[in-house]
Parts: C-alpha cells; sequence; structure tokens
C-alpha cells in the first residue's frame, strides 16, 4: 500500500479491469435476459410451462442484472478509475477492494439464484431476500470506506466534481437500500418488511425513485464529467453550473417519489407533491445535460471522426429526453394515461439504453484500452458498427412503446354512450402486439451490439498481451486528472 511520490504513482488498475469485464459479462447476460422476456411478450407460450423460465421470475433478474450488474459494475469501474487519477493516491487498500469486488459478484449469483426459484420480497428492484440485502449492506459500507477514504487521502486539495456526484450516488443508495430493506426475518428465505400499507408503498417508491435517481442518473453524471471532457479534451463547459445543478439534483431527487403511486391510497397532497418536485426537476437535470453538451464546444469536429464521443453525445441527449419526458410523465392528467401502460416501458430504455447503456458504452470504450496500456480500441470500424445498432436499437424500441402505451391508455378509458367499454382488454392486447414485435428487434439489434463489443475488447486486451513487457507494463497514457 506504499505509495511512491510523484509522477509515478501506481494506481490500483487490478479492481478496475475486474469491475469492467464483469460489466461487459453482465451487460451481455442481462440484456439477452431482456430479449427473452421481450420475446415472451411477443410469443407468450415461450415459457414452455418451466417455472423458472416464466416472465414473473426473469423479469426481475433482467432488471436487477442491468441495473446493479451492469450499470453497478460501470459505476465501480469508473468510480475507483476517476476517484484515483483526480485525488492522485493509489485506493486505500487492495484487500479491501478485492472484497467489494467479489463480495458484489456473490450477490448478483445469490440474487439469480434466488430468483429464478422464486425467492423475492416482490417489491420492484428490492426483490431480493434479506440475507442478500445484508449482505449487500456489507458490501456498500466496505466500498463507501474504500471510495471516501480515497478521497480523504488526497494528494491535490481539491474534489473533483465527478467525485461528488459519485459521493452522493454511494450515500443516498445506502441510506435507501437499507431503510427499504429493513425487515423482521421468520426464516431464512421469509421476512416480513417492518411497514405496512400505504407507508410501505410509500417508503418502497421513496426507494425506487432514488435508484433511478441516484443510481441511474446522479452516478452516470459522475462518469460524464470525467469522461465527457477526457474525450473532448476540453475543460468542462461551466464549473459553477455543474455545482449549483448537483446541490438542486440532490436537493429534489429524494422528493419525486411519490409520482409512482399517482391515484392510490397515497394521501393526495403526497402525490401533488411528488408531481411539483418532479416538475422542478428538468431544471437540473438539463443543467446536466447542458454542461456535457456544451463541453463539446469548440470540438464537434470530432464527432465526425470518433465514435466513442458519438456515444457519450447522444447519451446525453436521450438523458435530457427521458428527464424531459420523465416531468410530463408526473403531471397527474398525463399520468392517469399512461400509468400502467408500455409508455412507462418506452421512458425507463430511453434513460436505460439511451442514457445509461450508452454513456457505460462509450465510457468503457474510452477506458478499457488505458487499462491495459494501448491508446484505442482494437477497431474503430468495430466501435462504429455497435454505435449505429445501439442507437438504432434504441430508437426502435422506445418508438415501440410510445405507440403502445398511447393506444392502450386511450383504448382503455374509451367508453361508449350508456357507460360501457369500448374494447375488451385483449383487443388492446392484440393491438399492442405489433409493437412487441419491434420492441423484439430494437431490443434484439441493441444486444447483438453488446456482441461487438465484446468481441472488440477481448482483441484489445489480447493485443495487449502480445504486445511487449514494456508497453504492457505501462501505465494509462492520459494525464493524471
Ligand atoms: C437489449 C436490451 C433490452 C431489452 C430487449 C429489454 C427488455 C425489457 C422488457 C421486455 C421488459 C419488461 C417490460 C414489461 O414488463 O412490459 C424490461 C423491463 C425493464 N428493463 Fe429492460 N431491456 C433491455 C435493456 C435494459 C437496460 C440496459 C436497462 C437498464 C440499464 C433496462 C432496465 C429495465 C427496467 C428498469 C425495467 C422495468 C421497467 C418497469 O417496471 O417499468 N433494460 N426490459
Ligand atoms: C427528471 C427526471 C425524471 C422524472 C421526473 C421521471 C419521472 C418518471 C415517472 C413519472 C415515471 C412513471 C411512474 C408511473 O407511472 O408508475 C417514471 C418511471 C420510471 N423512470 Fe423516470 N423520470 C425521470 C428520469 C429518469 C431517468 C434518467 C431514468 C433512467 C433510466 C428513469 C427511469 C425510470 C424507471 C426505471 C421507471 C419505472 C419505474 C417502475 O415503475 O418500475 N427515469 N419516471
Amino acid at each position: 500500500m506504499s505509495r511512491p511520490a510523484e509522477p509515478s504513482i501506481t494506481y490500483n488498475y487490478d479492481v478496475v479491469r475486474q469491475f469492467t469485464i464483469a460489466t461487459l459479462i453482465w451487460g451481455v447476460i442481462g440484456m439477452a435476459m431482456g430479449v427473452f422476456i421481450a420475446a415472451q411478450l411477443v410469443w407468450p407460450t415461450l415459457s414452455l410451462d418451466v417455472p423458472w423460465l416464466s416472465f414473473g421470475r426473469l423479469r426481475p433478474i433482467h432488471t436487477n442484472l442491468v441495473i446493479f450488474a451492469f450499470g453497478g459494475g460501470a459505476l465501480f469501474a469508473t468510480s475507483f478509475y476517476v476517484v484515483q487519477r483526480t485525488s492522485r493516491v493509489r485506493l486505500i487498500s487492495d484487500r479491501l477492494a478485492q472484497f467489494v469486488f467479489w463480495g458484489w459478484q456473490l450477490a448478483l449469483v445469490a440474487i439469480v439464484i434466488t430468483y429464478l426459484l422464486g425467492y423475492t420480497t416482490s417489491k420492484e428492484y428490492a426483490e431480493m431476500i434479506w440475507p442478500i440485502a445484508s449482505w449487500i449492506t456489507l458490501v456498500w459500507v466496505a466500498y463507501a470506506w474504500l471510495f471516501f477514504g480515497t478521497i480523504a487521502r488526497r494528494t491535490v486539495k481539491h474534489i473533483y466534481v465527478g467525485n461528488w456526484f459519485y459521493g452522493a450516488f454511494i450515500i443516498v443508495t445506502g441510506m435507501v437500500h437499507v431503510i427499504n430493506h429493513m425487515s423482521i426475518p421468520v426464516s431464512l428465505l421469509k421476512a416480513y418488511p417492518v411497514y405496512a400499507g400505504a407507508t410501505d408503498a410509500m417508503i418502497q417508491w421513496w426507494y425506487g425513485h432514488s435508484v433511478v435517481g441516484f443510481i441511474l442518473s446522479v452516478g452516470f453524471l459522475g462518469m460524464m464529467y470525467y469522461f465527457v471532457p477526457k474525450r473532448a479534451e476540453r475543460p468542462i463547459y461551466s464549473y459553477r453550473l455543474s455545482i449549483v445543478h448537483f446541490w438542486a439534483i440532490i436537493a429534489l431527487y429524494i422528493w419525486a417519489g411519490p409520482h409512482h403511486l399517482h391515484y392510490t391510497a397515497l394521501p393526495d397532497w403526497a402525490q401533488s407533491l411528488g408531481m411539483v418536485m418532479s416538475l422542478i426537476l428538468l431544471a437540473p437535470s438539463w443543467g446536466g445535460m447542458i454542461n456535457g453538451m456544451m463541453t463539446l464546444s469548440g470540438a464537434w469536429h470530432k464527432l465526425r471522426t470518433d465514435p466513442v464521443l458519438r456515444f457519450l453525445v447522444v447519451a446525453l441527449a436521450f438523458y435530457g429526453m427521458s428527464t424531459f419526458e420523465g416531468p410530463m410523465m408526473a403531471i397527474k392528467t398525463v399520468n392517469a394515461l399512461s400509468h400502467y401502460t408500455d409508455w412507462t416501458i418506452g421512458h425507463v430504455h430511453a434513460g436505460a439504453l439511451g442514457w445509461v447503456a450508452m454513456i457505460s458504452i462509450g465510457t468503457i470504450y474510452h477506458m478499457l484500452p488505458q487499462l491495459y496500456g494501448r491508446k484505442e480500441m482494437y477497431s474503430l470500424g468495430l466501435i462504429n458498427a455497435h454505435f449505429w445498432m445501439a442507437t438504432i436499437g434504441t430508437v426502435l424500441y422506445i418508438v415501440a412503446m410510445w405507440v403502445n402505451g398511447i393506444t392502450q391508455g386511450l383504448m382503455w378509458r374509451a367508453v361508449n354512450v350508456d357507460g360501457t367499454l369500448t374494447y375488451s382488454f385483449v383487443e388492446a392486447l392484440s393491438a399492442s402486439h405489433p409493437g412487441y414485435i419491434v420492441r423484439l428487434i430494437g431490443g434484439s439489434t441493441f444486444a447483438a451490439g453488446m456482441l461487438l463489443m465484446v468481441v472488440n475488447c477481448w482483441l484489445t486486451i489480447r493485443q495487449s498481451q502480445s504486445a511487449p513487457e514494456s508497453v504492457r507494463a505501462a501505465q494509462p497514457a492520459e494525464s493524471a486528472s
């Protein structure tokens, strides 16, 4: 753990490499699972009457793997990379870093096995049973210790803004995870939540929206604040804006949860509060999007030749789009139409594929060669092909879901003059079928792009291993901050 004096700081890249590779592997598995359940919605008999192939069991495996294993893995990898480089110090403990990596993988494997067997809490994104939730708490505390401990030992005065975002993601995710999972165990596989009724629902969606807000938004903004300026080779457009929108996002996100519970038993004032806070959230969200986009001022021409930068910029565009759509869907009268329909699924994947996956993919394409002592990825052509597959796949997915969502919402609420429903549920379902086929095509295209990425990464790593020892041993080429 001794830290040589500058300029030869040896950072701990082992854990960054491990998490990067795990992100790729879990990403492929999680998205393949998404493709499979999308296919089940086209051909419902695809579960073949096998319980562990049923939609209900595979859906939470998809959501948990893409959020916690793929998205989470990308956040672990990049936060460890960024915190070391911007603090100019090695992670405070290599052993703890290994504990975080293997502890997290163990939790993910336990999640897959228990969900396949049908053991869940049935709370969305918090399906893990209490032993897994407790283990995750332990791993998370170790992660926080490692991250903040490294910041505390930094050799530069300044704490880079990306670390503020990563730090907020770590603190708030830990807090909501513990509070939402509070339960009284009655056996190894079963526990009862300490909350009941509307309170339970409120806590659950306070957690659920914080997963969206602090993992899928704030965490990835941390990633954006390091890798967009790096790739564009430009300073952040406005440091002041980054601080202002940071505090505004932190102050607002935590109040928006009730928009998931409009027209339920939740008190009306809480629903309205959630709606208003969601509307105001548009401003700080766009603060981040605009700051990222404007960082490219004077570097736009790079987009013509650099597909990695294109991934990062298109991700920001989708972030802007989904954070405009979200506040609109939080308006109660709009939600009366969109809730329960595929519009929500379209919104989710505009954020998940367009923002979360695209920014992670662009970042890994930038970071992986650095981790293996190379200047660039093996093939820019493959990255370019991946970029188009990801973009076309995302657009097909979300357009199909918008069409389906609005069709469903309008068909469900249509009434005849005598007050009876105009359409039966099955009629709305069969009207949705073409959309499910288009979603399957879009989703498969996106997932196939991930396979190109795996091949390209593998070839890059192999190339680095066949390079002379002096090149392999070299630390990454980019400057230290
Ligand atoms: C290849 C790409 C993907 C495909 C084909 C796919 C497909 C699906 C399908 C079919 C569902 C269930 C929809 C329903 O119940 O009607 C779903 C749900 C979901 N997916 Fe994906 N998905 C993909 C990638 C992702 C990624 C990368 C993320 C996150 C980073 C993600 C996050 C989610 C979430 C959060 C839900 C639950 C949405 C809700 O409950 O409202 N997906 N996905
Ligand atoms: C200003 C920002 C945002 C606001 C105000 C917002 C608002 C909303 C609203 C109103 C819903 C529908 C709730 C319902 O009818 O049940 C929703 C669902 C969802 N949003 Fe957003 N959204 C925002 C940004 C994002 C981003 C960037 C992502 C990233 C992936 C995201 C992921 C999700 C997910 C996963 C759900 C589905 C939750 C569920 O029912 O399982 N949102 N959001």
